[in-house]
């Protein structure tokens, strides 16, 4: 079945429930639930859990904004005051069980509890740009990578089919062959890859995308680490740092110029891109001392507070349709 792409869905409640208010896109786009069914035939039906970065762990803390970022935009995410955090870490990908030195994306996620009481999210990745240009793509990828029934292995030739097909796939596949996955979740810098618009006080508005940069720094791990590690590493890792010291990001915004393109993920901009420093996320409990946190959010990112609003990027909009519909099937399967 194919539906037509839903744009600017509505900000779901605090428990995650997805209302979609808003009207079609021109184009024709799978329906989430076969994008979500592909996920599952990856690595099978995990009951309970994220049909996409089924494996992650939580964290809690605090985000404070910079004088700076008030000039940006007028959300109460910058005003100055402490802001509650919980976050959740992720690696990419349907299987609860993937080893963590995996060559696939790491990711952040943030829902901010803001002082009026609205909610603002953010779901992030470690690659500087994203595998898909494209919904389809995003989605022929996903089928690509079913195992074959006989073999119960990934075929190599529909991959190779796939990449040819769709070259947006190259900026992140380049990205994750030539570096080595991080050593922890606190030593990587997350990305958001969809644009967003600021708009501040007097309505002014810019176009902008952001990182969360490491002050622990950004460190790959070694040829040999990687071969020798254990399957598990991250979540004790994060737990043991958190239990040192508070981890922190600085939040960096660059401003979009002109040209620069607002509903492709899989471009990034120029690196010459003016950058302002808008805050510092704080995170001061994780992994084994954070369970539970976060594990019922659905991280939809266009949960957005006034001053922020979505771009016209469809795999953006896309997203709040796909995340709720896996959101959807692992409450229901918990419930049971
Ligand atoms: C068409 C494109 C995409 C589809 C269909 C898709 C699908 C999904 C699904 C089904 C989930 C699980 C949601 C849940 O159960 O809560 C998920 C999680 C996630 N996705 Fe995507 N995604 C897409 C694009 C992206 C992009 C562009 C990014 C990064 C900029 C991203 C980052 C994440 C993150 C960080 C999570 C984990 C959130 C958490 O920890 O709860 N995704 N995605």
């Amino acid at each position: 079945m194919r539906f037509p792409a839903f744009r600017h869905l509505a900000a779901l409640t605090a428990l995650g429930l997805a209302l979609p208010l808003g009207s079609a896109l021109a184009g024709d786009e799978p329906a989430p639930e076969d994008v979500v069914g592909a996920l599952e035939k990856i690595s099978g039906v995990h009951a309970g859990l994220r049909r996409n970065h089924a494996k992650g762990t939580c964290a809690v803390g605090s985000f404070q904004a910079t004088e700076a970022a008030k000039s940006l935009s007028s959300s109460q995410l910058f005003s100055g005051q402490a802001v509650p955090v919980i976050a959740r870490f992720s690696l990419a990908g349907p299987n609860p069980a993937v080893p963590d030195t995996t060559r696939n994306p790491r990711a952040l996620a943030l829902q901010f509890q803001l002082p009026n009481g609205e909610l603002h999210q953010m779901a992030m990745l470690n690659t500087p740009v994203f595998g898909a240009a494209t919904v389809e793509s995003f989605y022929q990828r996903q089928l690509a990578d079913i195992p074959d029934p006989a073999t119960g292995k990934r075929d190599p030739e529909k991959l190779a089919a796939y990449k040819a097909k769709f070259p947006d796939s190259k900026g992140q596949g380049d990205w994750l062959a030539s570096h080595n996955p991080p050593p922890s979740f606190a030593e990587t810098a997350y990305h958001s890859l969809n644009a967003f618009k600021f708009i501040d006080g007097a309505k002014h508005e810019r176009w902008v995308k952001w990182r969360f940069e490491p002050r622990d720094g950004v460190h790959f791990l070694s040829d040999e680490e990687l071969n020798s590690l254990p399957k598990d590493f991250l979540v004790q890792r994060i737990t043991e740092r958190t239990r040192k010291s508070p981890v922190q990001w600085d939040m960096v915004v660059s401003l979009g110029e002109p040209g620069d393109p607002i509903d492709n993920p899989a471009v990034a901009w120029p690196a010459q891109r003016k950058e302002v420093k808008v805050g510092t996320l704080t995170l001061t409990r994780a992994g084994n001392d954070a369970v539970g946190q976060c594990e019922d959010i659905n991280f939809d990112p266009n949960v957005l507070s006034a001053g922020v609003e979505p771009s016209p990027d469809a795999i953006l909009a896309y997203r709040s349709a796909a995340y709720a519909v896996s959101f959807g099937k692992r409450l229901d399967e918990k419930a049971k």
